[in-house]
């Protein structure tokens, strides 16, 4: 694969990662300010906290979906290499949107939508982590951080060594901005699911 063809991978994959749904969904139907609920984050978690279920599913499945598709586009126009790099670039773009200065979400629902679309027995092996985990525990937090732990593992158990590389490095980025939660969850003040 060309370099240059990697690079509008990467910026495509970015554009699209950075669109942030919860933000644009909340704002629509009027939930009021994301930013002063709860954790203040864009994702689905904190969209609950608005009590709206639906838009916190919307924003799940349109941040997943962003990552999927990213991967998905390159993958069948390109090749592996770049989906891969559009994945990485999609979860980049979300964690870190030039529109909001920067200051974006966590990750999750991309990283889970971007390995269902790469290695599928992967993304679903780390989305019933994820709700094994939140079934035990009730916090959003401590399941992403689970199944952002196991997915590597999960890779390798599952034949997957292509995927194993991407989860470790999504890993070490979901930990980095989940790294107020953590400190939450070892002070017993990080809130259930659901809870504001
Ligand atoms: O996907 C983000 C989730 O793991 C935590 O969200 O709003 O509780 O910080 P929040």
């Amino acid at each position: 694969t060309g370099s240059t063809l990697l690079i509008v991978w990467a910026v495509i994959g970015y554009l699209l990662g950075s669109i942030p749904f919860g933000l644009l969904l909340t704002r629509a139907m009027n939930l009021g300010n994301l930013r002063e609920i709860g954790s203040g984050n864009i994702g689905a978690t904190n969209v609950l906290r608005t009590g709206s279920k639906g838009a916190a599913a919307a924003t799940l499945l349109l941040d997943g979906g962003k990552g999927a598709l990213a991967a998905l586009l390159a993958r069948y126009l390109t090749g592996e290499d770049a989906a891969q790099l559009a994945g990485v670039m999609a979860f980049f773009g979300h964690c870190y949107p030039v529109w909001l200065k920067f200051k974006g979400g966590k990750g999750v629902a991309t990283f889970l939508g971007l390995l269902l679309a790469l290695a599928w027995p992967v993304g679903v092996a780390c989305c019933l982590t994820w709700l094994v985990a939140a079934a035990l525990k009730r916090m959003s937090s401590f399941a992403a951080i689970t199944a952002a732990a196991l997915s590597s593992i999960w890779a390798f158990v599952l034949g997957r060594p292509d995927a194993f590389l991407l989860c470790v490095i999504l890993t070490l980025m979901i930990y980095w901005r989940h790294r107020d939660n953590i400190a939450r969850i070892k002070a017993g003040t990080e809130p259930r699911i659901g809870q504001k």
